[in-house]
């Protein structure tokens, strides 16, 4: 379970506190969405809850299984499950998406990755998401169109088998279909892990169709104003988010 308690972040280059105050408990198993205007501070809470150097926790609390996580580097929150699905996937240019998924997958098991096996394995997941599979040996990222980046985000989460996993906007950048592709992938995971929880960032119902919700918040002013089912999403699409602005 991972709990993050009146945490309030700020970015650390120009003291913006973007994070105020914010609660969110959210169990084994469980499916929650964040949504909020451009801007609210959706992906500083996923980068917050990851770890990212550029954000500061000032004060509150993280909790992931009964510990804090609040001063744990990137890659010990990583090593407890935790995922990230970036908004907007870091490219690294010379570093092949091959060498940066078995390196990710040996750090985080501790045990040597056989490189014939993973590259067969690496090849049957690319097919499960629709990647071509010679994208295993470019630079990660380099040169990938939008919706390449985020299937292939989806694939790092089925070659790295997180516990908590965030999606930030997975569905921008991938057309109907290839959404369609990357939340069956993730559904067929959950189905399989079924204790993994999930945060969805979007702006849309449609990924909901496919991933279906537990609870639906609203992101406003650095916390969360409302909580409600997946009609919630419906009438965010529906009315925007004029009225969702104040301390409800
Ligand atoms: N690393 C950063 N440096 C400067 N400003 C940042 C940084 N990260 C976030 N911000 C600012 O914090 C606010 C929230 O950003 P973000 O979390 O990306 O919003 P959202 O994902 O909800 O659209 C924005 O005003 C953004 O410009
Ligand atoms: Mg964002």
């Amino acid at each position: 379970m991972l709990e993050l308690k009146k945490v309030n972040a700020k970015v650390k280059s120009n003291n913006l506190e973007i994070l105020k105050d914010f609660s969110l408990k959210i169990k084994d198993g469980e499916i929650h969405v964040i949504m909020g205007p451009n801007g609210t501070g959706k992906s500083t809470l996923s980068k917050v809850i990851m770890g990212h150097y550029q954000y500061e926790v000032t004060s509150g609390d993280i909790i992931y299984n009964k510990k804090s996580i609040k001063d744990l580097e990137v890659d010990e929150r990583a090593k407890l499950g935790l995922f990230l699905c970036m908004q907007d996937p870091t490219v690294i240019a010379g570093v092949s998406n091959s060498e940066f998924l078995r390196t990710a997958k040996g750090e985080l098991t501790g045990e040597k990755v056989n490189l014939y096996s993973f590259i067969k394995d690496m090849e049957s997941a690319m097919d499960d998401v629709k990647l071509d599979n010679s994208m295993l040996h470019r630079s990660l990222n380099e040169g990938f169109s939008g919706g390449e980046k985020k299937k292939n985000e989806v694939l790092q989460l089925k070659v790295l088998k997180p516990s908590f996993i965030i999606l930030d906007e997975l569905d921008s950048g991938l057309d109907v279909d290839s959404l369609k592709v990357a939340c069956l992938n993730i559904n067929a995971y959950l189905q399989d892990n079924p204790k993994t929880s999930v945060l969805i960032i979007t702006h849309y119902p449609r990924i909901l169709e496919y991933i279906k919700p537990d609870y639906v918040h609203i992101l406003s002013n650095g916390h969360i104003v409302k909580t409600g089912d997946v009609n919630l999403a419906f009438e965010v699409e529906k009315n925007g988010y004029e009225g969702y602005d104040s301390n409800e």
